[in-house]
């Protein structure tokens, strides 16, 4: 779903019309917007607000204009002055609550049915531990029963492609999974990642076998909807030993044989005369690396190395079979199916094998190769990175804190800009963090005592420009503004 704008001149009409307004269960409205949003005439009076003024000195990384400004520190008048005068075309991106999830999914039910695009869910994972600052030991079936109570009410609510991602580990995995498949439906399951949340270094050495892994269970109501993210990494030593082949020269090309095909088009196989190929060395890898980069780059369009067709394909498979090795071939075709449907395509076969290129799925950046991988089910530690994760976003949250890169992995697969994504289970704000990031617009909702401290904390480090996590991935610099509702009771005047 894309963002529809809504008509708006002013902060107070924009928080009318979106995001849920939840005044009426007893929580208390607050916003936070930059400074340089802040009309003129009141950036003074703002900017001298000894709460203000204080914890901005605590904030180190923001840029001046960037400050992000607490409606709950300004005191009722100043606060209601900002909600009058603040005359702009600004946007709320999202909103936190600190409520319990199910106030929160009942009074959406009716508003944002069939708008949300994606539903992440980090619950606890009932491990029986009692040293998480939240409850985590359930009976199973209380616990079970809860999960009900949570994704009965997410469904209804998702857009006709949207999803629900769960974090989960081996505690209550099989049980969850089998719940999701009756609530949600088996035939929208994608896919159990088993997500690698450390190495075995450091872990107690107590068991034979020890646990690294947690789970993400994936369910999409529109599975061609999802993105074909991969993920990316320059390439190394490995990817290097399998594409080692340049083209240097394709030679004066020959047809041997027209294929009768079930299109219009035959297919039109060539033999290559005076072709010319060398392999580059890979000798003394460690001291002749930057030379052997050089290579890389000069010769990235002609890099390739050689594969077998898929036995089932018995187009292919004939073609290969009537092949010389040493010969270079190459095959014109209109593909009927796939990604270049209809449009003229052009394989090489050598070696008896299929030529598959660096550069399809690769590319150039700042002088480095980046290769693209495909996504599988198993996200390891490499792919995930995660040494900074107790600094990510600039708070504490021991323990549970789920890395930002692993939840833009999520919002790439799942979303695209614009679109509204809602986590029930906030903890430290990482889903509304990278969400706000990626330009998605976001609720969360967080029941625990922390919320101003860990939460709301965090949300004003990203708005002001918090550098920690995905910001470099997403070109992160600080902006936008989000609302928040909390208890009455921990209303700070200012
Ligand atoms: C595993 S943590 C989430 C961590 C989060 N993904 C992060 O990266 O920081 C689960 C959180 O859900 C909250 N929670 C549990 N039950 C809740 C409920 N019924 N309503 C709202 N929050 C709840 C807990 O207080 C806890 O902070």
């Amino acid at each position: 779903m894309g963002r529809t704008e809504p008509e708006r001149n002013s902060i107070a009409a924009e928080l009318q019309s979106w995001p849920p307004d939840l005044t009426d269960q007893k929580l208390y409205l607050e916003f936070c917007i930059t400074l340089d949003a802040v009309p003129q005439q009141l950036a003074h009076l703002v900017a001298a607000v000894p709460a203000m003024v204080s914890e901005w000195s605590s904030r180190s990384s923001h840029r001046n204009s960037d400050c992000p400004v607490d409606s709950r520190h300004l005191g009722a008048q100043l606060k209601a002055r900002l909600l009058n005068e603040l005359q702009s075309d600004l946007r709320i991106d999202g909103a936190l609550y600190n409520c319990d999830n199910i106030t929160f999914l009942d009074t959406i039910q009716n508003s944002l049915k069939g708008k949300v695009r994606l539903f992440y869910i980090d619950p606890p994972y009932n491990t029986g531990n009692t040293h998480y600052s939240y409850k985590d030991n359930f009976e199973r079936s209380e616990w079970l029963s809860m999960m009900e109570n949570v994704v009965s009410r997410v469904v209804p609510l998702l857009t006709t492609d949207g999803s629900i991602c769960l974090s989960i580990d081996d505690s209550e995995m099989p049980y969850l999974r089998m719940l999701l498949d009756r609530i949600v439906g088996e035939k929208y399951f994608v896919a159990c990642v088993a997500y690698e949340r450390s190495g075995s270094a450091g872990l107690g050495q107590g068991s034979v076998i020890l646990n690294t892994k947690e789970y993400i269970l994936i369910y999409s109501l529109d599975k061609r909807k999802l993105n074909d993210v991969g993920y990316e990494r320059p390439i190394n030593r490995e990817v290097m030993k399998r594409y080692r082949k340049v083209l240097v020269d394709e030679g004066q090309r020959r047809l041997i044989k027209e294929i009768e095909t079930q299109t219009d088009f035959p297919a039109r196989l060539f033999e290559h005369d005076g072709f010319q190929i060398r392999s580059i060395s890979l000798k003394d890898f460690e001291q002749r690396r930057s030379e052997i980069d050089s290579q890389y780059i000069d010769s990235f369009d002609k890099i390739f190395r050689t594969q077998n067709v898929q036995k089932e394909s018995s187009f292919q498979s004939s073609i290969i079979a009537g092949l010389s090795k040493e010969t270079l071939y190459s095959l014109e075709y209109v593909p009927q199916r796939g990604k270049y449907k209809d449009s003229q395509k052009t394989l090489y076969y050598f070696n008896r094998e299929l030529c598959a290129w660096l550069k399809d799925s690769s590319s150039v950046r700042d002088g480095t190769i980046i290769k693209r991988n495909k996504l599988t089910d198993f996200w390891s530690h490499a792919e995930i990175p995660k040494a900074d994760l107790a600094n990510e976003g600039g708070v504490l949250f021991s323990r549970s804190k789920k890395p930002e890169h692993l939840l833009y992995r999520l919002l790439a697969l799942t979303t695209e800009s614009g679109d509204l994504v809602i986590d029930l289970f906030a903890g430290s704000g990482t889903t509304a963090a990278v969400a706000h990031k990626m330009s998605r617009r976001w609720l969360a909702v967080e029941r625990g005592d922390y919320f101003l401290d860990c939460p709301v904390s965090r949300l004003k480090n990203v708005v002001g420009g918090d550098p920690t996590g995905v910001s470099k991935l997403s070109g992160w610099r600080g902006g936008g503004a989000f609302a928040y509702y909390h208890p009455m009771g921990s209303s700070e005047p200012g």
